[in-house]
């Protein structure tokens, strides 16, 4: 007989800008295990919409879109869509403006809800983050992360990401997602049942990464 084995499975959410992409590729880094950015989907996904001149509002046909497209989204951070490097434009303006309303299609949360649950089986676990990896992709996981950061502090952060971006537009870029993703009907960002939640404001990376590894480490009971 065989049993399935258990997955170790950290899931990381939070709002855009409180730090989930650097700590989770360095935590699993330091748990020896994979990492997955789950936005970078929903970006590669808006990004074939808008190659193919789709609106994002046509639900049906960016659903079909999501369900046939091919796309990988790399260890190191490689993105590729139709064997076509986007990397660089899934961060770009265009993009970043239409991926909340892409994210909210339910049958497109679902078909990368599912690829994201393979993700993971095929690696025997990894590092998720997201918006709705604890309370939806994987409520069992070993331990739920739900990371925050003051507003000003995450604006900061998204700004100096990218050198040519402006503080208040992507202020208000923030503002705006972090309504529609915490606003729409299906699968909102919310913290999820069981997570433990984490100011990252005052923190630096280091800090938070060890916190959570020790976390981890404490939930693993041999
Ligand atoms: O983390 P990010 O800014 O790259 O995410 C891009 C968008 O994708 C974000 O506005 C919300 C959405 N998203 C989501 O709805 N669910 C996820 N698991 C990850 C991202």
């Amino acid at each position: 007989m065989s049993f399935p084995v258990e997955l170790l499975v950290v899931a990381i959410d939070g709002p855009a800008g409180s730090g989930k992409s650097t700590v989770a590729r360095m935590l699993a880094a330091e748990l020896g295990i994979q990492y997955l950015d789950t936005g970078a989907m929903y970006r590669a996904v808006t990004f074939a919409v808008l190659a193919q001149g789709l609106e994002p509002d046509d639900v049906d046909e960016v659903a079909e879109l999501a369900r046939s497209i091919d796309f990988d989204v790399a260890a190191d951070g490689t993105v590729t869509v139709e064997g076509v490097d986007a990397t660089t434009q899934i961060r770009g303006p265009a993009v970043t403006r239409a991926v909340s309303e892409v994210a909210a299609v339910e049958a497109v949360r679902l078909e990368l809800v599912s690829r994201q649950r393979e993700w993971a089986r095929l690696r025997g676990g990894g590092v998720l983050e997201g918006r709705d990896i604890g309370s939806v992709v994987f409520p069992d996981a070993r331990l739920k992360v739900y990371l925050t950061a003051r507003a000003e502090v995450r604006a900061a952060r998204r700004a100096g990401e990218v050198s040519d971006l402006n503080y208040d537009e992507v202020a208000a870029d923030i503002a705006r997602r972090d309504a529609f993703d915490q606003g729409r009907k299906v699968d909102p960002l919310r913290r999820a049942d069981g997570a433990i939640e984490l100011d990252t404001s005052d923190l630096t990376i280091d800090e938070v990464v060890a916190i959570l590894a020790d976390q981890v480490r404490q939930t693993d009971v041999g």
